[in-house]
């Protein structure tokens, strides 16, 4: 009986979500393997808003957020091709560039990113600045199991990770929606004033595992 409870006390604890309200996530290096796997109990999804925060210096190719499913590795990906100032959005494994993007080096980004599965429409968010809103993939929603990778790029359900696409830096605020946000609710999150936290991942309640060198550390907010 007792150990019955242990188990129990244990499993809940691994499954816990965390207020993790004024921490990032910081990736220190350029590895195939750190990486944070988000858990969220939503396995269909029939549109999607994803915003983050990032601090980065790579001017590489990387990937701060990807979404698989068994049937499609691309399932939601978030990469970013720094050289070009280019950031691509997959949806259900078809990738749009959105071009002309200006994400400075070393400095804190919002990025929102929203798709929904009706109009097959994808947009971006950059700092609040909205991009054109293209086509990507309509008719089909994404449907799971769905695995959650922040820092690496699944080229695979949950793996075949390539360092030359690898996340370094700083990650802190992400949030999922199963709906579009309007452009006032991008600009609640983006100034961090009010908004409604995601309901598939809410950075206020995350459940996730970290993997490999990837640090949770207090936000850095300067010398007050
Ligand atoms: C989002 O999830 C909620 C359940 O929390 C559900 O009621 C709603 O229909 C979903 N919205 C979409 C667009 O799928």
């Amino acid at each position: 009986m007792a150990l019955l409870l242990l188990l129990a006390m244990l499993t809940a604890c691994a499954a816990t979500p965390q207020d993790m309200s004024g921490k990032m996530f910081t990736f220190p290096q350029a590895t195939n393997t750190a990486h944070v796997r988000l858990t969220t109990s939503r396995q269909s999804l029939s549109a999607v808003t994803v915003c983050l925060r990032t601090f980065t210096d790579l001017t590489r190719d990387h990937a701060p957020f990807s979404l698989a499913t068994p049937t499609a590795h691309n399932d939601f990906l978030i990469y970013r091709q720094a050289a070009n100032n280019r950031i691509n959005i997959y949806a259900r494994n078809t990738g749009v560039n959105f071009e002309g993007l200006d994400y400075e080096t070393n400095t804190w980004h919002s990025l929102c990113s929203t798709w929904d599965s009706g109009t097959g429409l994808g947009q971006i968010w950059l700092d609040g600045k909205p991009s054109s809103r293209k086509f990507i993939s309509s008719g089909s929603s994404i449907s799971g199991p769905i695995i959650i990778v922040l820092g690496q790029d699944q080229d695979s359900h949950g793996g075949a990770f390539e360092i030359t696409q690898s996340f370094v830096g700083m990650m802190s605020d992400v949030h999922m929606w199963n709906y579009t946000l309007s452009p006032c609710e991008i600009k609640g999150y983006t100034e961090e004033l009010f908004f409604t936290p995601g309901n598939v991942l809410n950075w206020g309640a995350l459940s996730f595992q970290t993997n490999g060198r990837v640090l949770i550390e207090d936000k850095q907010r300067g010398c007050l």
